[in-house]
């Protein structure tokens, strides 16, 4: 698999450099993680065919069948203040569009704030989190993604196959594991560049482009509380404005709320 990867893989500035397969892994955040710690260098990637633990968003498991999918994790050391590092997750959000729109020809769209989703199925899921590097003290990165590329129906669970689908499944045509990955590195790469620069206007573009809930009505979720709103924009930070029934305005962040189409997982 890593010579497949490397001989698709162009030249890229620091993601991919270092790229590390494995067989098999409890979960590829963990794994970056505790490389962050041992001193990896920025931009190396972990890839596992299987993830024994695999880690969704809001402590969700994230099921990873032997093979089917791709389990990346992007360790990165951007060395930036913590507001600059806020929209990493939506930029990578975009950067998976990218990919999957290169090798399979159709662009997902975004599920506010950030699922790939094909058909009205959720096709992927990004989770990132942070960790202090132990010798430096400087904030890392561990930017996980998953792809459902080649999963059947049987292979996630009733719930979860009733909401995801892989790209095979749900856009019929064949889809080269090694070139995807290629491709997701490198516009992993490039929208590190854009993070870096500070110049993230064409992902915010694309970004409110690829949103599937705008000007659509969605459940605005905060710890038990279901409230009805229309999605009206996405704002300059990566933020959902939303309308709520009584005519109330309001800007939600990704850490803050759960947002649901309201009939199923997209409208
Ligand atoms: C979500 O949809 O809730 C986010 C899913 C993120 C899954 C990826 S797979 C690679 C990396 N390792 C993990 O344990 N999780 C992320």
């Amino acid at each position: 698999m890593l010579e497949q990867i490397q001989q698709k893989l162009g030249e890229t500035m620091s993601v991919g450099r270092n790229l590390i397969v494995l067989e098999e892994v409890g979960s590829t955040n963990d794994y970056a993680k505790e490389l962050a710690c041992q001193g990896a260098a920025d931009g190396t990637v972990v890839l596992a065919e299987y993830q024994s633990a695999g880690r969704g968003r809001r402590g969700r498991t994230f099921q990873s069948s032997g093979g089917k999918g791709i389990y990346m994790t992007v360790l990165l050391r951007p060395d930036l203040p913590a507001e600059r590092l806020m929209p990493v997750t939506a930029l990578a959000g975009v950067a998976v569009c990218d990919a999957v729109e290169r090798v399979c020809g159709v662009r997902p769209g975004l599920k506010w704030p950030n699922d790939p989703v094909v058909c009205g199925k959720k096709a992927g899921g990004i989770l990132t989190e942070m960790t202090v590097d132990g010798e430096t003290g400087m904030p890392c990165l561990i930017l996980g993604i998953g792809i459902n590329v080649r999963q059947e129906e049987s292979d996630f669970s009733p719930d979860v196959a009733q909401m995801a689908g892989s790209l095979e499944q749900l856009l019929r045509v064949p889809v080269q594991k090694p070139a995807l990955i290629a491709a997701l590195i490198g516009a992993l790469d490039e929208m590190y560049r854009a993070l870096k620069t500070g110049d993230v206007s064409a992902y915010l573009a694309a970004y409110r482009r690829d949103c599937v809930n705008l000007g659509k009505t969605v459940q605005i979720i905060r710890g038990q509380k279901r409230e009805t709103a229309q999605a009206l924009a996405v704002d300059d930070r990566f933020r959902l404005v939303v309308r709520y029934e009584n005519g109330e305005e309001a800007t939600v962040s990704s850490g803050e709320v759960s947002v649901r189409g309201l009939y199923g997982y997209v409208e």
